[in-house]
């Protein structure tokens, strides 16, 4: 099953909602932009190319939303849709990218006004069809990098529920255990949202990859003593000189991997590339409720005091010279990054 697609019956948008698994796999239906939106800001959906997906499918329940008789009404009311569903998370470029096709296909559309309706639909469709071909391109490039037997610490969640299907740094484990190079994987657990613990725990027991779920502290530990092949995780921005914001705790882990010689690849369709901006100092970092941090139970208690508060950015920077390569689905880019990407997200 994708993460998101369209269903033609009931002309909505449906998602795997990501808040209640592994406990439960429900699918949740979204009928306009405004829910759509609302499933992205609160993790419904999550992932840097699923919410690029969703995003493009919001712009079709837009289209049809809307009462406008003419091109240009429709086009106004795609537009306001489109600032809707840009606010909802920043850091990810996949959403202002997705956004930014589907309303650059609808400027360009001529036909009858009516029609927009379908072109609109048909266009997210497409982005969601190439989404899961760009998947299987990057997975085939990434896993030349596996090594029969690697033990791989991977952060966040980048599998088939990051996606529309098949994952980016998951993906590429799930080629190379199919190819039959038995890989073994760290589940970072990822802290505050869990998103190791909870999607990619789950993910690779459906796929059947052994794994080992870890705190995010003890991944130091692991590449010290020399248990750790390589570390694989995604990006949801990656700047020209090749920074790489991605889920908090990146950095750290970089900088560990870095200390003891272990690479660290980041995995991730050119849509995340962000050429316009030269460092990863320039890119918008969300900060989440501090709930999300502050609400955790131990032994069904709260961990915290009462009052306490906490700050919960979601993201971070790996610098660029802590990236071994990143593999897109036009091949593995090694550095020099800032000569080198521009070759693979115009080829
Ligand atoms: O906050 P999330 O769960 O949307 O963050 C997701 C990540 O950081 C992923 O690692 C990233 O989107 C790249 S994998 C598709």
């Amino acid at each position: 099953m994708r993460t998101i697609f369209w269903d033609d019956d009931t002309g909505t948008v449906r998602m795997i909602d990501q808040r209640r698994l592994p406990g439960a796999l429900e699918v949740v239906s979204c009928r306009t932009h405004a829910e759509v939106a609302e499933a992205i800001r609160n993790m419904t959906i999550r992932g840097a190319p699923a919410i690029g997906a969703a995003a493009a499918f919001g712009l079709a329940l837009a289209a049809r939303e809307s009462q406008a008789a003419d091109l240009p009404g429709l086009l106004a009311d795609l537009e306001s849709a489109a600032r809707t569903l840009g606010e909802t998370r920043p850091t990810a470029v996949n959403l202002a990218w997705a956004l930014a096709r589907v309303l650059a296909a609808a400027s360009r559309f001529t036909g009858p006004a009516g029609d927009l309706r379908g072109f609109v639909l048909a266009e997210a469709q497409r982005l969601a069809d190439e989404d899961v071909e760009i998947n299987r391109r990057m997975a085939a490039h990434g896993a030349t990098l596996i090594d029969k037997g690697d033990t791989i610490i991977h952060h966040c969640n980048t599998g088939a529920l990051a996606v529309v299907d098949w994952g980016t740094a998951l993906g590429v484990i799930r080629t190379a255990h199919e190819q039959g190079k038995h890989p073994h994987v760290l589940v970072d657990e990822t802290r505050p949202r869990l998103q190791g613990a909870r999607l990619t725990a789950w993910e690779l027991s459906q796929y059947g990859i052994p794994y080992e779920i870890i705190s995010d502290s003890m991944a130091g530990f692991f590449l010290s003593t020399g248990q750790v092949q390589k570390v694989f995780f995604g990006a949801d921005r990656i700047a020209a000189n090749g920074d790489v914001a991605n889920k908090i705790g990146s950095y750290m882990l970089a900088l560990a991997a870095q200390d003891n010689g272990v690479p660290v690849y980041s995995v991730a369709p050119t849509s995340t590339v962000d050429l316009a901006l030269e460092h990863g100092g320039l890119i918008p970092i969300e900060e989440r409720a501090q709930e999300e941090v502050l609400g955790i139970q131990f032994d069904g208690q709260p961990v915290v005091p009462q009052g306490a508060r906490a700050r919960n950015p979601a993201f971070d920077i790996t610098p660029a010279r802590l990236v071994t390569a990143i593999v897109t689905e036009n091949g593995i880019v090694r550095p020099p990054f800032e000569v080198n990407l521009p070759k693979f997200v115009r080829s």
